[in-house]
């Protein structure tokens, strides 16, 4: 099935009720929005912003900062729209992976560009990852925050925690962590590593060094 199409069909109903119930298990967003290193008056970029819960959060702790939201659902861009109506919050709907200037429509490279909870829903992750990477400027952060599974949960737990995240398209993605340190090892980047909860989660900070 088409992947936008089915990010519809999962979110079609769960847009309704989607920010009161993944507050219980989508942990590390706050931190990581009241640690965006962005200058004032700074460009920042939410990929895969669902309904809006994090660039609302984060134009009420910065209104300073020019806003703009991606995501490949148009029915959690609806509520995103709807959330966040008359704020100035520029939403794109747009796969990840094809994500660039003219998608943003301009060539301004962003000081932040984060993902959260997104790229273990983006099948094609790594060329979403670069694309948003290319459209970052030199000595701006990429941060992510997704499932770590690297601890917290009970063996049996664990595995029943991804079963269900199945049924919703996530996937572990312990493969993007080993991705990241390459990108440092290779003098892109500098990584600097959080744990959410006991391994539950990971927040990950990439400064750009060069594309
Ligand atoms: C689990 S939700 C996270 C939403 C929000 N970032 C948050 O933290 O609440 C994942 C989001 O990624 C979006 N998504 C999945 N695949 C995508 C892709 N290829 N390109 C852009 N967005 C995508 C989904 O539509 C969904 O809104």
């Amino acid at each position: 099935m088409d992947h936008a199409l089915k990010m519809d069909r999962i979110y079609a109903v769960q847009r309704h009720f989607y920010d009161v119930t993944r507050r219980f298990y989508l942990l590390g967003r706050d931190r990581l929005l009241e640690g965006l290193p962005a200058p004032k008056n700074g460009r920042v970029l939410e990929v895969g912003c669902g309904t809006g819960r994090n660039l609302e959060r984060l134009r009420r702790l910065r209104p300073d900062l020019r806003l703009c939201g991606l995501d490949i659902s148009r029915k959690m861009l609806e509520t995103a729209g709807r959330k966040l109506e008359g704020s100035g919050v520029a939403l794109t709907c747009c796969p990840a992976e094809r994500l660039g200037c003219a998608v943003v429509g301009t060539d301004e490279p962003f000081d932040a560009v984060f993902f959260s909870y997104s790229l273990s829903m983006i099948p094609a992750w790594g060329p979403a990852l670069e694309a948003a990477w290319a459209l970052l400027r030199p000595g701006g952060t990429l941060a992510v925050v997704d499932f770590w599974g690297e601890g917290g949960l009970p063996g049996w737990l664990h595995w029943a925690h991804s079963r269900w995240l199945d049924l919703f398209g996530v996937s572990f993605r312990p493969e993007l962590l080993g991705y990241l340190r390459n990108m440092e090892r290779a003098g892109r980047a500098n990584l600097s590593m959080e744990s959410v909860r006991g391994g539950y989660a990971y927040l990950a900070w990439v400064r750009k060094i060069t594309d």
